[in-house]
């Protein structure tokens, strides 16, 4: 085994490490309004549920150039978003938004993506998006030590297209297809599914 200490590495390389073995990471898709109306729309896979009920996600933003991501910025200011599961379709328009616009760029414009309302929170959702979760801001951790700051937020309303929802209340993967983010500029899909039940103790 080759055994490396984080803190030996330049912080760029021990970013490029852990993300190339926490692998594969969802990616939530997420649609903000800034207190000026502004909107946003950006991707994040330093993202995962963290407690089933009430279901609440976290997302975790770094910097830009020594502020705040908009995303971040507009959760701070507003304590609202909505949360997308970007599928196999979406996904170029997904990356297409991670360009690093300024605050005043309306990326949904510049995406060409159609709106809906969200309608438990103000900012919108993506039509095309075969999941929408709308959340309200819980509360922004800054991780200690980086330039990183976790939003924690709790989902009001979930948003699924029909056929996707099995008879047993659960989003069925396959029909989903969900794309997720590898290290560097590579993703994945779902590769085979298979069950194992769990131990009855
Ligand atoms: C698939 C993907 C995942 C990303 N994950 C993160 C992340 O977890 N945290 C982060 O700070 N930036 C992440 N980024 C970069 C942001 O999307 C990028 O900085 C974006 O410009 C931020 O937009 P905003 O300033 O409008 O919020 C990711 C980019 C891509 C393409």
């Amino acid at each position: 085994m080759t055994t490396i200490v984080p803190e030996e590495l330049h912080p760029r390389d021990a970013y490029r490490l852990l993300i190339s073995v926490l692998v594969p990471r969802p990616i939530a898709w997420v649609s903000t309004l800034g207190a000026d109306g502004s909107a946003n729309l950006a991707p994040f896979s330093f993202f995962n549920g963290v407690a089933g009920s009430p279901p609440t996600v976290m997302v975790s933003v770094g910097q830009r150039a020594g502020h705040a991501k908009d995303t971040l910025r507009n959760v701070q200011e507003t304590g609202e978003f909505v949360l997308h599961i970007v599928n196999e379709e979406l996904a170029e328009a997904m990356n297409f938004t991670s360009g690093e616009w300024d605050y005043d760029v309306d990326e949904w414009q510049k995406a060409g993506l159609a709106q809906l309302p969200s309608i438990d929170v103000r900012p919108p959702r993506i039509a095309a998006a075969p999941v929408a979760l709308e959340a309200k801001l819980v509360q922004t951790v800054p991780v200690p030590g980086s330039s990183y700051t976790m939003i924690l937020g709790r989902i009001v309303r979930f948003h699924i297209r029909q056929d996707l929802l099995r008879p047993n209340g659960m989003v069925d993967a396959a029909l989903l297809r969900p794309v997720a983010r590898l290290a560097g500029d590579e993703y994945t899909t779902i590769g085979s599914i298979f069950t194992m039940a769990r131990p009855q103790v």
